[in-house]
């Protein structure tokens, strides 16, 4: 069966890849051609775990890429896999979905094709697809995807549910053609098979409770802060509790990347458009924004408010580990922060790429140029501590496999203050560090 992917981000790329591997002859369709050509020479525009093994296995013999529509006349199925990013009010904005699903529209026949959503869309967005191919043969299927950055191709292959939404559960041949695609996978996998209303609301269910939770426990911490409660053994007591579970809990300086911030904002949006309003899920997002400022005040108190050419050690850029990918990133928020404040920055990951995008990010920003004199991006985590007041933590990585008796010999002051709690502060205490977590001293 031969399948086209729109959209050769980090959904289409995987879906790309993992259908390759399925055995299916796959062609990944984009109109960035520089992309593309990159693409088609084995070259990985993302940093993801596997990806780029897995692409150079297959490119050339069951995938191809190309920025031609053409393809997809004889494509049975078609993965429609472009961005829908935040429009200025934070509405989804479906630009992509549209112009592809146009592009698409401009190559059919008679023939009978399906056509799978697995953009995250707003609820309505596939029977609006269907209502602009209603002149074509095509069955529209939501299909959206789970992928968590950074091991998002072991998500592909391990899947803990697959969504598919249908416009009419009596139709058996979409249903039937997109179990065969799926049927590589372990028998045990549940199949929800459901209207597309439905398997559209779950993604954004899924993402928003997941969120929280989070926002939930960042609200704790602030109180535990107060009355000298540790957020991290409460939290390990409430996961205990199966109802609860222990995922999702750590509390920290709130949740980023591409997907949670702005699937929020677009869900917020969907209940006001409805005319209802959305209580809970309007404070999960308030609290996510007002986390980082509550964790930088923490920190401007520590110095009496006074954080002028104070040297931060800032460990952790991207969003979270194993990713170069910054977007809205709590890191690069705090480095904002500490540079309009006057401080220098020190900033560290280890992912080269994700320093390099850092490099990039405040080059390429010219308003925010005077940034670069206070702003040093290192590679070696014992350089950046190096004459540090303070050493701050951002992202999730196990800092705790570092040598803390060679960062404190570097370090200016023993201070850290450990944005997500990941530090055994015990044992950094008794190395003479004064630590400062969220939720915990
Ligand atoms: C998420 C969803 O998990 C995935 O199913 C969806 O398809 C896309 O969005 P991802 O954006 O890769 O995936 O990030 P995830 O690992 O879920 O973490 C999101 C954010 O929450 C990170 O910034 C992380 O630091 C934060 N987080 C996570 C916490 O602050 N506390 C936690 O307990 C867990």
């Amino acid at each position: 069966m031969k399948i086209s992917v729109i959209g050769t981000g980090y959904v289409g790329l995987i879906q790309s890849v993992g259908l390759a591997e399925f055995g299916f002859d796959v062609v990944g369709i984009d109109i960035d051609e520089t992309k593309v050509k990159r693409l088609n020479e084995g070259k990985c525009p993302l940093y993801e775990d596997d990806l780029e093994e897995l692409l150079k296995k297959h490119v050339g013999n069951k995938l191809k890429f190309t920025t031609s529509y053409d393809e997809i006349k004889d494509s049975a199925v078609i993965f429609l896999c472009v961005g829908t990013p935040q429009d200025d009010e934070g509405n989804a904005d479906l630009r992509f979905i549209y112009s592809a699903t146009e592009s698409i529209k401009n190559q059919l026949d008679d023939g009978y094709k399906i056509l799978v959503i697995k953009s995250t869309v707003p609820i309505g967005t596939n029977r609006k697809i269907k209502e602009l191919l209603k002149d074509y043969n095509v069955a529209v299927v939501s299909n959206p995807e789970f992928l968590r950055e950074g091991i998002a191709v072991y998500d592909f292959f391990n899947p803990e549910r697959i969504v598919l939404g249908f416009e009419n559960l009596e139709y058996k041949k979409p249903i039937d053609v997109m179990k065969e695609i799926y049927s590589h996978f372990d028998n045990n996998i549940p199949f929800i098979i459901t209207d597309w209303e439905s398997a559209e609301m779950i993604k954004y269910a899924s993402n928003a409770f997941l969120a929280t939770k989070i926002s939930f426990v960042n609200e704790l911490s602030k109180l535990s802060d107060e009355v000298g409660a540790d957020i991290k053994i409460v939290t390990k007591a409430m996961g205990i509790d199966k109802r609860i579970g222990n995922k999702f809990l750590n509390a920290g300086i709130g949740y980023a990347g591409s997907c949670f911030p702005k699937d929020i904002k677009a869900l917020i949006k969907q209940f006001e458009n409805n005319n209802i309003s959305p209580k809970l899920i309007k404070a999960t997002d308030e609290v996510n924004e007002e986390q980082i400022c509550w964790f930088f005040n923490k920190i401007k108190n520590y110095y009496n408010n006074d954080i002028n050419q104070k040297i931060f050690a800032v460990l952790g850029l991207a969003f979270k580990p194993n990713t170069d990918d910054l977007r809205e990133s709590r890191g690069i928020k705090l480095i904002d922060l500490l540079l309009k404040n006057g401080a220098i920055v020190k900033g560290f990951d280890y992912v080269e790429k994700a320093r390099e995008n850092t490099i990039n990010r405040y080059k390429l920003d010219k308003s925010k140029a005077f940034y670069g004199y206070n702003l040093y991006i290192l590679e070696d985590l014992y350089e950046t501590v190096k004459d540090a007041d303070a050493i701050v933590i951002t992202t999730e990585y196990n800092f705790n496999n570092e040598d803390w008796e060679k960062i404190k010999t570097a370090v200016k002051n023993k201070v850290v203050f450990d944005g997500r709690n990941i530090l055994n502060a015990e044992k950094i205490k008794k190395l003479g560090f004064e630590y400062y977590g969220v939720g915990r001293k």
